[in-house]
C-alpha cells in the first residue's frame, strides 16, 4: 500500500490542479473544511449522484423522488433529538490550538468511546494523561483541556429583523437531509399513495459543525447527502434490511469498486435515532485505511413519532386490505456525495510507468468518468483537420461530454486526458480526409484502432 500521506498529497494536488476540487474561499486564506467543485469536479460528481438515482429510483418500483428546503421548522430539529444531542466531544490543544474529537484520540488506544458519555471520555483521557501517553495530534504537547461535548448543529436566522440567534429566531443547516423526507411522508402518502413498503430517496446539502477538519473532502461542514428512507412495517424490517444490504452492496461493485476494499463494520453504539446500525466501509489508500462511506439504519418508528408528538399531526399508515393502522418504521441509506468522490478519485488514482516515464491516469468506471471522449486534430495549423475534428466533436457532444483539444503534442494531449479519466481520444489525421476514418484511443490499454468516423456512435453506445 502506498504511504498515506504521499497519496493524500497526491490526490489533493491533482484535484488543484486539473480543476476537479478547490478549497474555499483561497483568496481570503482559505475557510476550513469547505471545498469548491471545478468542471471536472461537478461532472464526477453529477456522474456518481445519477448512477445513485438510477438503482434507488429509477430503477425500482418502490422508490419515489423529493426535493425538500434545506430550512425547515426549527422544531423538526428539537423532535428529531439533533437539538441537545447532536454532539462530538472536543479537546483543545492549549499550545497551538488544535481542537481534536476526544473519541478519536482514545480510538488510537484501542478505547471505543463512540457516542460514549462525556464523564467516561474524561475518566479515559485522565488514565492516558497520567500515564503521559496523551499528546496534541499537531504539535505533540500534553497540555490538552478536558473533553467538552461540541454541538454539530449549524444555527441561522431567517425572516429576522435581529442578527442575534435567540432561542426564538434560530433556525438550523439541516445536519442530515432525511429530515425533509419525514415532513413530507404526510404530503407524499397523501398525493400518491404508494403501498408499504415504499421509500422516498433525496439529494442535497447538509451542514455539520465539524470538529475535526482535515481530511480534505471526506469530513467536511458542508456536504451532500444521498438518502433513501424506506417506510414499513415492523414485521418487513428484517426482510427489507437484508434486501437494501445487498442492493447496496452491489451498487459499490457495478462501479468498478473491488470487493476486497469493501467492508462491513456494525455499529455497537448508536445514535439516538437508531436500533441497528451498519457501515459500508471503503480501504482508503488516502487515508490510510478502511473508513465509512454508507450507513445502513434501521431507525424504528423514532422518527414518524417524534413528529407526529411534536407537530400534533397524525403521521400513521391506513393498511385498507389488513383494516390496520399504524406509524410505519423506517430503515434508511446514507451516504455522502463528496465522500464518493473522495472514493472513486482514490480507487482510480494510478501511476504507471510508460516508456521510461510515470503515466498518471485515473481509471474510473466509463460511466463516471466527467469527459467521455476527447478529439484531436493532429495538427493545430492544419485548417481541413481542425475543421474536420471540430465536427466531429461537435457531432459527438451532442450526446456524450466531449472535448475538443489542439493544443501542445499528441503525446501530451493523451497525458492530460489520462489525468482527468477520459476513457477515449480519438485523433483525426491525413488518411481520415482520405477514408474517413479516425484512431480511437483507449485509456486503460492505450491501444489504438482505427474506426470509420459514421461507426462512432455505435461503437460509443455500446462502450460507455
Ligand atoms: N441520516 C443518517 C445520517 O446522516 P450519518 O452516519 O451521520 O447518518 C451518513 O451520515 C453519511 O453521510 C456518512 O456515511 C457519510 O458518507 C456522510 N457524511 C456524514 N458527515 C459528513 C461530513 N461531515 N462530510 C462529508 N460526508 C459526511
Amino acid at each position: 500500500m502506498e504511504k498515506k500521506d504521499h497519496m493524500i498529497d497526491k490526490l489533493v494536488s491533482l484535484a488543484k490542479r486539473r480543476g476537479f476540487v478547490f478549497p474555499s474561499s483561497e483568496i481570503y486564506g482559505g475557510f476550513a473544511a469547505i471545498y469548491d467543485y471545478g468542471h471536472y469536479g461537478i461532472l464526477l460528481k453529477n456522474n456518481i449522484q445519477q448512477a445513485w438515482w438510477k438503482h434507488m429510483v429509477q430503477l425500482r418500483d418502490d422508490v419515489l423522488g423529493l426535493d425538500s428546503a434545506i430550512f425547515m421548522h426549527p422544531k423538526t430539529w428539537v423532535a428529531s433529538g439533533h437539538v441537545g444531542g447532536f454532539d462530538d466531544p472536543q479537546v483543545d490543544c492549549r499550545k497551538c490550538k488544535t481542537r481534536m474529537r476526544a473519541d478519536h484520540l482514545l480510538e488510537a488506544f484501542d478505547i471505543n468511546a463512540d457516542k460514549a458519555p462525556i464523564e467516561y471520555i474524561n475518566q479515559e483521557l485522565d488514565k492516558l494523561k497520567t500515564e503521559g501517553k496523551l499528546k496534541c495530534v499537531n504539535c505533540g504537547s500534553t497540555d490538552l483541556t478536558p473533553a467538552k461535548q461540541f454541538s454539530l448543529m449549524v444555527k441561522s436566522n431567517i425572516g429576522s429583523p435581529t442578527d442575534a440567534l435567540t432561542e426564538e429566531n434560530v433556525v438550523y443547516l439541516r445536519p442530515e437531509t432525511c429530515g425533509g423526507i419525514y415532513l413530507e411522508y404526510k404530503n407524499i402518502v397523501d398525493s400518491l399513495h404508494p403501498k408499504l413498503p415504499f421509500g422516498i430517496a433525496q439529494v442535497g446539502k447538509a451542514f455539520r459543525n465539524e470538529i475535526i477538519a482535515r481530511q480534505f473532502i471526506f469530513r467536511t461542514r458542508e456536504f451532500e447527502q444521498m438518502e433513501m428512507q424506506y417506510f414499513l412495517h415492523p414485521s418487513q424490517m428484517e426482510e427489507s434490511y437484508e434486501m437494501w444490504h445487498q442492493a447496496r452492496w452491489n451498487w459499490y461493485l457495478k462501479y468498478g469498486i473491488p470487493e476486497d476494499k469493501l467492508m462491513w463494520h456494525k455499529h455497537d453504539k448508536l445514535a439516538h435515532y437508531a436500533s441497528q446500525a451498519y457501515d459500508i466501509e471503503f480501504n482508503f489508500r488516502s487515508l490510510g485505511g478502511f473508513k465509512e462511506v454508507e450507513g445502513i439504519h434501521a431507525r424504528g418508528d423514532w422518527d414518524l413519532s417524534q413528529h407526529a408528538k411534536y407537530s400534533g399531526v397524525t403521521l400513521d399508515y391506513y393498511d385498507q386490505e389488513k383494516n390496520e393502522r399504524f406509524i410505519p418504521h423506517i430503515m434508511e441509506t446514507s451516504v455522502g456525495l463528496n465522500r464518493l468522490v473522495l472514493m472513486f478519485l482514490d480507487n482510480a488514482y494510478t501511476e504507471e510507468e510508460v516508456d521510461g516515464e510515470v503515466r498518471t491516469v485515473l481509471k474510473f468506471d466509463k460511466r463516471l468518468a466527467p469527459i467521455k471522449i476527447a478529439v484531436f486534430p493532429l495538427l493545430k495549423n492544419r485548417p481541413e483537420l481542425v475543421e474536420k475534428a471540430r465536427g466531429l466533436y461537435e457531432a459527438l457532444r451532442e450526446d456524450w461530454m466531449t472535448e475538443f483539444d489542439d493544443s501542445g503534442n499528441i503525446g501530451k494531449r493523451y497525458r492530460r486526458q489520462d489525468e482527468i479519466g477520459t476513457p477515449y481520444c480519438i485523433t483525426v489525421d491525413f488518411d481520415s480526409l482520405e477514408d474517413d476514418t479516425v484512431t480511437v484511443r483507449d485509456r486503460d490499454t492505450m491501444e489504438q484502432k482505427r474506426i470509420k468516423i459514421d461507426e462512432l456512435k455505435t461503437f460509443f453506445t455500446e462502450n460507455l
